[in-house]
């Protein structure tokens, strides 16, 4: 879908998609002198609250990074731990979350997780699929490098079985192929925890989002703190490349 569709300056619009890299839990749990898995515990309940006020909201889509491509490398200790607290976290939140009319969706390869993890994703995408209020894109094993491969991947399979020519390749056929191929673009990219840097979240996708850092800790993230920003992102003009509505060349 096109980035320009929808209000064409952005201002006092609601995003119709918010990407959120939820950063900081490690730390949250240190200053407390409790373990890392502490701060993931925390941060599944920040999750939670900022899930029912994007629903209250009124916001189409949200996007979560709760596991990265890269996350694999962590210690196996705090791995196992994360895959216990998404096992816990599913089974719990997801009777409310399609009572609510969410549709929950695994977006990343999740061929790493445990069997068992896949199954519970699969079932829970399987019970929310009609569910039209919010789409919620739970981001686990993702990496935007990865996405874009896959596409790659999926033009290259065309183009070999003779089925496209390859200077019919645009913009739009290879956005078919990415995981958010189906939703508009993100219009808030939300990183939480001071730092500034995408990290390998939705690289095709984020080209025209309007990015906002936060210097909390994402289990101090809440419900507030994400109205704070979506203000913010209504407050921003959005010009696309161009130029603004009252600033083009006067003609004759
Ligand atoms: C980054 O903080 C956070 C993660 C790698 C895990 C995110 C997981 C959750 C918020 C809980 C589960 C969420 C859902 C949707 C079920 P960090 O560990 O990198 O923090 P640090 O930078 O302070 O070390």
């Amino acid at each position: 879908m096109s980035e320009v569709e929808g209000d064409r300056d952005g201002k006092g619009v609601l995003p119709r998609h918010i990407a959120i890299i939820m950063d900081g839990n490690g730390r949250w749990a240190k200053e407390r002198g409790q373990a890392r898995h502490k701060g993931h515990q925390a941060g599944a309940e920040a999750a939670r609250e900022v899930i029912a006020t994007a629903g209250e909201l009124g916001v189409p889509v949200l996007s979560l990074f709760a596991f990265s491509s890269e996350n694999w490398s962590r210690p196996a200790t705090e791995v196992n731990r994360l895959m216990d607290l998404f096992r816990r976290a599913l089974k719990q939140a997801l009777p409310k979350l399609h009572e609510n009319g969410v549709r929950v969706r695994f977006l990343g390869d999740r061929r790493r997780f445990p069997e068992d993890l896949q199954t519970r994703m699969a079932e829970a995408e399987a019970l929310t699929a009609d569910n039209q209020s919010l789409t919620l894109n739970i981001c686990a094993g993702y990496g935007g490098r990865w996405d874009i491969l896959e596409s790659c991947r999926r033009l290259a399979r065309d183009v070999a079985a003779g089925k496209l020519n390859p200077e019919d390749i645009d913009e739009s056929g290879f956005a078919a192929g990415l995981s958010l191929a189906d939703v508009p673009a993100p219009d808030l990219f939300i990183r939480t925890g001071g730092e500034r840097r995408l990290s390998n979240f939705f690289l095709w996708d984020l080209a025209y989002t309007e990015l906002y850092f936060s210097e909390r800790l994402w289990p101090d993230f809440g419900g507030d703190a994400l109205r704070e920003a979506v203000t913010d992102f209504g407050e921003r003009e959005r010009r696309f490349g161009r130029v603004a509505d009252n600033e083009g060349e006067a003609s004759a």
